[in-house]
């Protein structure tokens, strides 16, 4: 065999969210090594071939897929997408208990394929499942993460961009908080083209409290919105997953929205949930010194407490 030069992304679950993943980390020629893995050998045998039969139109990458976990060996990143599946009405939260379980049978063995890897959460619900993983795994605090709310924040630049015709590259705004039911959006610090959300009101009259609060509830209730019509996200989290692979990958330090263990975040510690956040190589390098509104606080202190609540009633 060729000695590996370049980068491995192993992907655990080869559901509609993992092979979503692995389908956009490929298209952007994330890494040079993509595994896939899954219990059912006859299903990720199957994705790992489809996306293979592929690759003459894609950056080079071997691509493989296997239901035994040694395929995931000497990962420089292994996102984990393995989970409970949320059906329509259920929460996110609904899930805790059964995912976390599985993290307890699957994380020890995958730390000791690759006991350096970077490990990212893309499994719901992804804050309470991201703290269960800090601790079972025992690696040190920045190299486990979830994706957290930066499909949430890509959600939210969508709207407002279409609301104000602006390109959503000059939208910068983030949710944070819980993914899920308690998130809330970082308006105070949220520009357009420079310009702070307050006075592009004022010059525009978009994007009046009303209008934000309308924004808000959209946000918040997309999954629902989508899962109800088609069964499960998949695409969007495949990008926002890839995108913060790359972030790690090419040690950007770049500044999203990801799942981590806060401490004194604006008062807020031990517990896993989004806020900016500074990715790169080692993965979370810190936490962003935000400014945020009273308001804004309050929200995230309720966020964390819910959080906290539950994870807590699971032995986290
Ligand atoms: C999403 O927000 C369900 O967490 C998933 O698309």
């Amino acid at each position: 065999m060729r000695k590996r030069t370049g980068t491995k992304l192993s992907i655990v679950g080869a559901g509609a969210v993992g092979t979503s993943l692995a389908y956009a980390a490929l298209i952007r020629g994330a890494a040079s090594e993509v595994a896939l893995m899954d219990i059912n050998e006859k299903k990720v045998h199957a994705e790992a071939l489809d996306l293979a039969h592929g690759s003459q139109f894609l950056p080079p990458a071997r691509i493989d897929g296997s239901s035994d976990v040694a395929v995931t060996e000497a990962s420089d990143i292994v996102v984990i997408a393995a989970g409970a599946k949320q059906k329509p009405g259920e929460t996110r939260m609904d899930l805790a208990e059964k995912t976390v379980d599985l993290m307890k049978k699957i994380v020890p063995g995958l730390v000791e394929q690759s006991p350096e890897a970077v490990f990212i959460l893309v499994t719901n619900p992804v804050d309470v499942v991201t703290q269960a993983v800090v601790k079972i795994s025992e690696l040190p605090d920045g190299r486990v993460f979830g994706s957290g709310t930066v499909l949430d924040s890509s959600r939210l630049r969508y709207l407002v961009a279409q609301e104000c015709d602006i390109a959503m590259s000059n939208v910068h705004a983030y949710i944070c908080g819980e993914h899920g039911d308690s998130e809330i959006p970082l308006w105070s610090t949220s520009t357009i083209g420079g310009v702070p959300l307050s006075q592009w009101e004022e010059q525009t009259g978009q994007l009046s409290l009303a209008r934000r609060s309308e924004i808000t509830e959209r946000v918040v209730g997309a999954a629902y919105e989508v899962i109800e019509g088609k069964g499960a996200t998949n695409y969007a989290i495949g990008l926002a997953g890839t995108r913060i692979i790359q972030a790690v990958l090419r040690n950007e330090h770049s500044i999203l929205p990801v799942s981590s263990m806060l401490h004194d975040w604006h008062g807020i510690s031990d517990v896993c949930m989004s806020v900016p956040q500074i990715v790169g190589r080692s993965g979370v390098v810190k936490a962003l010194e935000l400014p945020v509104s009273a308001q804004e606080l309050v929200g995230l202190q309720n966020s964390a407490e819910h959080i906290r609540s539950v994870a807590a009633s699971l032995g986290f």
